[in-house]
């Protein structure tokens, strides 16, 4: 192993950061000897924070509308072969029931950008919720927003909002979406869902076109800076409507080195461990929770809307129902000796 990276994984969990070029060595040196040093590291610090625990989040995804045009996204507002669908506010409350029946104690809520859901709607939908289920975190995943709109959503109840900011770099930003969007706002509506009092998650795709050590290494620079509560990677995986239809799939390997990386940078974070990972490989997520992470997001969407919110080729588990869903990943996550806990699984700093 080369001793140089041995001290850098070192200095990276005594100080949480490294310079750009320190990084960029750590990243690009990457083999099967460093990755286990590293997820050793980062299993001993998950288990001192949250023993064998893991979190578990109820995904609803009730909505596949999306102005957006990002370039490596199945549900973009190009995509004409996308089934388009909405889950009305019953229907999404019954998501809820579901998973409460099933243990589930925090509901994301998540969709394309969708006009059809004003502030209002949302507020309504937030605040009916909570008040069917006031033992439950509430977690929006609904894009960019004005920080007023923010604001309504987290004075409706709404505890944390998952933004991934895509690529800290504008110029690779720039080469994953269409103009209108930006890297800067991307960041700006981060930095004002922290400030309004939101658990935040921010995260990025391991192997997006284009990216290379230089990004990722921006991109745990600023996770650095940040400092968000929960962090979302997975590997970029090609769908085949989308203009990046024949881009080489991220790997699995990097990926379980980034979130061993991530979970040294920012030791009490809640890491989960995508379905992406788990679609790029049969034992994905398993192999994601012994490389760090601490949290699952099964889908709690009724099974007639889920093969149509695919964001990329093959996703998992369109066809189970949500009972289905949860045993499977309840013995999965019992056979590499950890366990799904019936928890909020708030952040330490927001613990009740
Ligand atoms: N509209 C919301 C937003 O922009 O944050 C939430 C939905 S968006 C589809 C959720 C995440 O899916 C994105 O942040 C992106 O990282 C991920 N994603 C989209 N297309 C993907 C692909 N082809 N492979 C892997 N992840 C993808
Ligand atoms: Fe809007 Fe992907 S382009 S959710």
């Amino acid at each position: 192993m080369n001793p140089d990276a041995v001290k850098l994984i070192e200095r990276l969990k005594d100080t949480g950061t490294l310079s750009p070029e320190e990084w960029v060595f750590l990243i690009s040196g990457e083999d099967d000897e460093l990755a286990s040093f590293a997820a050793e590291g980062a299993l001993k610090i998950r288990r001192q924070y949250f023993g064998n625990k893991v979190y578990v989040r109820g995904l609803i995804e009730f909505s596949n509308c999306c102005r957006n045009d990002c370039y490596y996204c199945g549900i973009r507002r190009s995509n004409k072969n996308a089934q388009r669908y909405r889950l009305n506010e019953e229907d999404i409350l019954s998501c809820c029931r579901e998973g409460y029946e099933l243990g589930f104690r925090t509901f994301v809520l998540q969709s394309g950008e969708d006009p059809y859901f004003t502030d209002d709607k949302i507020c309504r939908i937030v605040d009916r919720i909570k008040k069917a289920h006031p033992d439950c975190a509430l977690t929006l995943s609904i894009g960019e927003k004005s920080r007023a709109s923010y604001q309504a959503y987290f004075d409706a109840g709404a505890e944390r909002y998952l933004l991934r900011h895509e690529t800290a770099d504008p110029v690779h930003y720039s080469l994953l979406h269409p103009a209108e969007l930006s890297s800067e706002n991307r960041k700006r509506c981060l930095y004002d869902l922290k400030d309004i009092g939101y658990q935040t998650g921010a995260g990025f795709m391991v192997g997006s076109p284009y990216q290379s050590a230089e990004q990722l290494a921006e991109d745990m620079i600023f996770l650095s800076e940040l400092k968000p509560q929960m962090v979302g990677i997975g590997p970029f995986i090609p769908h085949k409507d989308t203009p990046f239809c024949d881009k080489p799939q991220g790997s699995l390997k990097q990926t379980l080195f980034m979130l061993s990386l991530i979970r040294l940078m920012l030791p009490d974070v809640l890491l989960p461990a995508t379905t992406a990972l788990g679609t790029i490989h049969p034992k994905g997520r398993e192999l994601g929770i012994l490389s760090g992470a601490n949290v699952v997001m099964p889908n709690l969407s009724p099974v007639a809307v889920r093969k149509k919110y695919e964001l990329y080729d093959n996703k998992i588990c369109t066809g189970e129902e949500s009972a289905e869903c949860r045993t499977c990943l309840d013995k999965r996550i019992e056979s590499i000796g950890y366990e799904i806990v019936t928890d909020r699984g708030d952040h330490p700093d927001f613990g009740r």
